[in-house]
């Protein structure tokens, strides 16, 4: 065996050169990998024992793709282009043998390849568009001319990956190779040479693009099934127009088309964000303090504490990882509701064609329900989710604590309550934990998970590990009012109120905040999830609220009663805005003694979010969360932030800490200490620096 470079190897067996990429973990195509695969296709053509070339990686996976972290730095070594149309100029057959990723540069080097061969779990795709770029070594250009332009859009546009038994069926891998894939890559590739195959080169071929030529319609037709989707990303339109040029201009042309649009992307702020927030994701998952060898505990069974909208939601997540769960209601009638309310979840997912029926059933007989507490007894986990009320959460915890065995975890979703508070109610406070689920919790990536000052380090990474088992995100928090994400929200929710008092609609702030981005507006938001419930809240606390009590009075609970902060015909879910609100908003701003003004939009928006970045920089200050990064995960897997702002962290820093905190003085100066600048963020804009520095 020959070392090429550090990260890739060049080995003889019989006729066939085998150049081995080693650059764990996921083999991303660092300088030393793209050099070295050149340096290993040069070596094997001049090598005269050798007829034929298999281009494999080690480790867990073929090349997932360019390494990221090069990204924005001066480009050493040769550029992946030059090493891919070193591959495709080999007088030798090239085979690539893919298990695990191969994913965007990792996919461009295989389309480089004269044919591909995978294991049966491999999975191919160009997923460049989920960073805010495209594949910019040839991709948009090759995949079209295996796949055609329809499935290429989908793929390059989409950036999902599609399975090896797919892949097969269209031509993009050339055998699935059960067993060893080396082996049969060296075997597939001898019965190349053996059979006289030609040396196929994706670049001279166009028949597939030939449907597209004929029907141009074909690229607008996609731009408008997935308008709704890619709305404000900017990388899905040069995805398209990078595809369009394959069909359009010969080869090389489109090369050199693909390079500007990508090149465009690269240096855009969206892009950066996205990028940042790749990283941000799989940062998020760590925990400082907790040391990376921690034990974890076996989690093999779920027991949830309410059948409502929320406990059936945690179940599904639970079921769908093959993980039996127990549901306990008080009363057999509320049992049989939630339990029929899941199955007919699962039976809808079914009828759209996005789970198969042998899926569900496989779900539905991993599910049962109780009425008795004491069934849960033996399960490996708890998770309370019941309504908000500290007494009684107390109250189950003691009886949790007394029947579960030993080492169970006690998790509360609580989205409000103290968590200490909770545990001490136990006699094992160090596996008590909040797992708060987002709504709907079969859906919503985010999980954000509070620790409290006992929760023990193996109750921590057990919680962590099982996230991503059940196919979340999980931050690690720590307990305050609200936590992060609720804490911020409600700093957004104070301002969208006030300015509707001072002269703004409840659908001039929704459409401020659905234009730069988010999935709708407060107000849109809270007839969503219905009025009713922060009603009960400020009851509770005996505190008012002009206008959202007046609609609540008026039975306006939101899209269930038809009515909320607007109105919704029968059947719709489309909000229309409703005369009898604005009176009551005029009437309350009059009541105040405010004389209502034009508001910008460009004031609703600084209004709305840059108290958030403000609360956001004091929960850094206070420690409750461990990094700026956290708090934009739970922004964009919670509550819909949009990805290409990266979070509203990194929005913070991208328009600059300096002018937030500028702007949050005059506010103050305006409308009092509400605006206040945190000490951190006061403190970061008068040095200059970001979150990221902080
Ligand atoms: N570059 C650099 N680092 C990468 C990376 C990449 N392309 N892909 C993953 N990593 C790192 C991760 O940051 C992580 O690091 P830490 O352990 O320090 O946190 C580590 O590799 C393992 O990654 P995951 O935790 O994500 O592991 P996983 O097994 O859950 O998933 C994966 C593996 C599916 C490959 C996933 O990492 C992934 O989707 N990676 C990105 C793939 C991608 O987007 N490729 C396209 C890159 S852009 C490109 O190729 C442009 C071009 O045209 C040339």
């Amino acid at each position: 065996m020959t070392a090429i470079t550090e990260l890739v190897s060049f080995d003889v067996e019989g006729s066939v050169g085998i150049v081995t990429v080693d650059n764990p973990p996921v083999n991303a195509l660092s300088a030393g990998v793209r050099e070295g695969i050149k340096g290993g296709i040069i070596a094997a053509n001049k090598d005269d024992a050798v007829t034929s070339i298999v281009l494999f990686c080690n480790g867990r996976t073929f090349i997932a793709g360019a390494d990221i972290t090069e990204f924005g730095k001066p480009m050493v070594g040769p550029s992946l282009l030059e090493v891919i149309v070193g591959i495709e100029g080999s007088s030798k057959p090239v085979v690539a043998a893919i298990h695990g990723t191969a994913l965007g540069g990792g996919l461009e080097t295989a389309l480089g390849c004269h044919y591909r061969v995978a294991s049966p779990t491999a999975k191919v795709g160009l997923p460049e568009v989920k960073l805010g770029i495209l594949p910019g070594a040839g991709g948009t250009q090759r995949l079209p001319r295996v796949v055609g332009v329809p499935m290429a859009l989908e793929m390059i546009a989409g950036g999902a990956p599609i399975g090896s038994a797919k892949a097969a069926e269209v031509g993009l891998v050339d055998e699935v190779i059960e067993g060893d894939l080396r082996a049969g890559a060296i075997a597939f590739a001898k019965k190349v040479v053996a059979e006289g195959r030609p040396l196929v080169k994706i670049s001279d071929q166009d028949e597939k693009l030939q449907e597209a030529k004929e029907n141009p319609a074909i690229f607008d037709d996609f731009r408008k099934s997935i308008a709704r989707k890619t709305r404000g990303f900017v990388a899905p339109e040069n995805c398209i127009k990078a595809v369009q040029a394959a069909v359009e201009l010969p080869f090389v042309e489109g090369l050199k088309r693909e390079r500007d649009l990508f090149v465009e992307l690269m240096g855009g702020e969206q892009s950066f964000s996205q990028r940042y927030f790749f990283f941000s994701e799989r940062l998020a998952a760590k925990i400082p303090d907790v040391p990376k060898d921690t034990p974890l505990l076996d989690i093999n069974s779920c027991g949830i504490i309410g059948a409502g909208t929320m406990g059936g939601g945690i179940a599904m997540n639970f079921l769908q990882a093959g993980i039996p769960v127990i549901i306990v209601e008080t009363q057999q009638e509320g049992l049989d509701k939630g339990l029929a309310l899941i199955k007919s979840n699962y039976a809808a997912t079914v009828s759209k064609g996005r789970m198969s029926q042998t899926a569900m059933d496989k779900c539905m007989s991993l599910l049962s329900g109780t009425i008795k507490l004491e069934d849960i007894s033996d399960v490996d986990i708890v998770i309370e989710a019941i309504f908000e009320n500290m007494e009684v959460k107390k109250e189950i915890f003691q009886k949790l604590d007394a029947i579960c065995k030993d080492g169970a975890i006690l998790a509360t979703n609580t989205s409000t309550l103290d968590i200490d508070e909770i545990g001490e109610a136990t006699n094992r406070p160090e596996s008590v934990i909040g797992l708060h689920f987002f709504s709907p919790a079969n859906v919503m990536k985010l999980l954000e998970e509070v620790r409290t000052k006992k929760t023990s380090h193996t109750v921590m990474a057990t919680c962590m590990a099982l996230a991503k088992r059940i196919g979340k995100v999980p931050a690690m928090v720590g307990v305050c009012e609200g936590f992060v994400g609720n804490r911020i929200l409600h700093r957004r929710s104070e301002q969208a109120t006030a300015l509707l008092m001072e002269g703004a609609m409840p659908a001039d702030v929704d459409r401020v905040l659905f234009d730069f981005g988010l999935p709708m507006g407060p107000f849109a938001m809270s007839d969503l999830a219905g009025n009713d419930v922060g009603w009960r809240i400020r009851q509770g606390k005996g505190v008012t609220s002009p206008v959202a009590d007046a609609i609540c009075e008026l039975g306006r609970f939101g899209q269930k009663t038809g009515s909320g902060y607007y109105e919704y015909k029968e059947g719709s879910r489309t909000p229309v805005s409703d005369p009898i609100v604005e009176d009551i908003i005029v009437k309350a701003s009059k009541a105040a003694g405010i004389d209502r003004r034009d508001i910008s939009d460009d004031e609703i928006l600084k209004r709305c979010i840059y108290p958030m970045i403000n609360e956001g920089s004091k929960i850094l200050e206070e420690g409750i969360a461990t990094r700026a990064s956290d708090i934009d995960v739970i922004w964009v897997y919670g509550y819909g932030w949009p990805i290409y702002r990266g979070g509203p962290m990194r929005y913070g820093d991208a328009i600059g800490l300096k002018n937030v905190y500028e702007t949050l003085l005059e506010y103050q100066k305006e409308h009092g200490d509400f605006f206040k600048p945190s000490a951190l963020l006061e403190r970061l804009a008068k040095e200059g620096k970001t979150f990221q520095d902080a």
